[in-house]
């Protein structure tokens, strides 16, 4: 089955007790057993809920982890839950390679939390192979990744990376939340472990927060479905049914953003109120190459610097109508922000500082020239 068919069918045939095409959301913390220990494959809901198994299944489907296979996908109560799971593989003493560009709640987990317990981490620039090889230490067993970035946009090689985390022994996990599923696929790059915050394009109504883990390890998943149950940070029925519900139409609205974001790139880049435009689509992005060649589209994120400065980014971002100042991305609606004030404050200071004028923008699917006017009336 080809990607648009499994996100509706996998893991979501109709519910065996009652035939409802829709999988049910199966309020209930616990199950009837026939006898201790016998029962129908659900015990309690910490453990597994029916639909946050469908949830699993098709977001494992969508990764490209073949039925039957050992692999799958754990899904959390947020991205950062799932990255925290991440976390409980370590050992004390272990080290994390991080990106010079990631989503700062990643950063810090990783420095702030893990780093204050005994764990060492240190960042290189992923679109630099050899300096992420340099960076690799006799005690890395974690390398990072986003692809694209937040809010940079920078691509990653991920072959690339995924072999020099290999070579030392190390698990290469990529934050997949940007691409998609439907965009990008770290699995046949090499990746060990995919991470989504579904918060953003797989739910993709800005109305539930989750994220999962996805791999096709099956020793692995064994281990990450351990920690779901053992540290307990699982999201509820209702919250897996949306992110379900968000899956169905994941390839179309993609299609959308994809196609809204090269024209609102496109026309910043040709406006001269802006200094600096970042959109792997864009065929002179520095890693326009690599994206062609591991993405099937560039995503929905616009990153740009409008002329004249913080001042400017801030009063541009206030001035918008269409596009919502909010912190967040991938909903159906357009959102508009500064990461360095907002999503990105706690990177302030770190390698990972973003220009305190960069303006990111999450291009919804409303129609385009009307983006485009709120964009450009709010340039001013
Ligand atoms: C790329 C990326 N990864 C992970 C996260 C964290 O996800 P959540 O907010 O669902 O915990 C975010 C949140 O903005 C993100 O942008």
């Amino acid at each position: 089955m080809r990607f648009e068919t499994r996100a509706i069918h996998a893991g979501q045939d109709p519910d065996p007790s009652t035939g409802s095409v829709i999988v049910p959301i199966y309020a209930t913390t616990t199950y009837a057993q026939d006898a201790p220990g016998k029962h129908a494959g659900y015990e309690y809901s910490r453990t597994d809920n029916p639909t946050r198994t469908a949830l699993q299944d098709a977001l494992a489907s969508l990764e490209g982890v073949a039925d039957g296979s050992g692999g799958g996908s754990v899904a959390t109560a947020s991205g950062m839950a799932a990255a925290a799971l991440m976390g409980y593989l370590l050992e004390a003493g272990d080290h994390v390679l991080l990106p010079n560009d990631a989503y700062g709640g990643t950063f810090r987990f990783f420095a702030r939390v893990l780093g204050e317990q005994g764990f060492e981490w240190s960042v290189a620039d992923p679109t630099d192979v050899d300096a992420v090889r340099a960076a690799i230490r006799s005690n890395t067993r974690l390398v990072w990744l986003e692809t694209p970035t937040n809010p940079l946009l920078r691509v990653a090689d991920m072959a690339a990376l995924a072999a020099i985390a290999h070579d030392a022994e190390a698990l290469l996990c990529v934050d997949n939340t940007f691409a998609t599923p439907y965009l990008q696929r770290p699995l046949d790059h090499g990746a060990d472990v995919v991470l989504h915050s579904t918060t953003k394009y797989l739910g993709g109504h800005s109305d539930v927060v989750g994220g999962a883990l996805v791999t096709r390890d099956a020793a692995l998943l064994e281990q990450l479905r351990f920690l779901q149950n053992a540290a307990g940070p699982v999201p509820g029925p209702f919250d897996a049914f949306l992110v379900l519900r968000g899956l169905k139409t994941l390839s179309l609205r993609m299609d959308r953003h994809c196609e809204n974001a090269m024209r609102i790139a496109e026309f910043l880049r040709d406006d001269e109120r802006t200094v600096e435009v970042a959109y792997p689509g864009l065929a002179d992005h520095p890693d326009h190459e690599v994206a062609h060649r591991q993405m099937d589209g560039f995503g929905g994120i616009v990153s740009f610097r409008p002329e004249g400065g913080v001042a400017a980014a801030h009063r541009f971002t206030e001035r918008t109508e269409l596009f919502f100042l909010a912190e967040s991305l991938g909903g159906v609606e357009s959102l508009i922000e500064v990461p360095a004030a907002m999503t990105h404050a706690s990177v302030v200071g770190t390698d990972l500082e973003v220009p305190d004028d960069l303006v990111r923008l999450s291009v919804g699917i409303e129609h385009v020239d009307d983006l485009i006017e709120d964009l450009d009336r709010a340039l001013g």
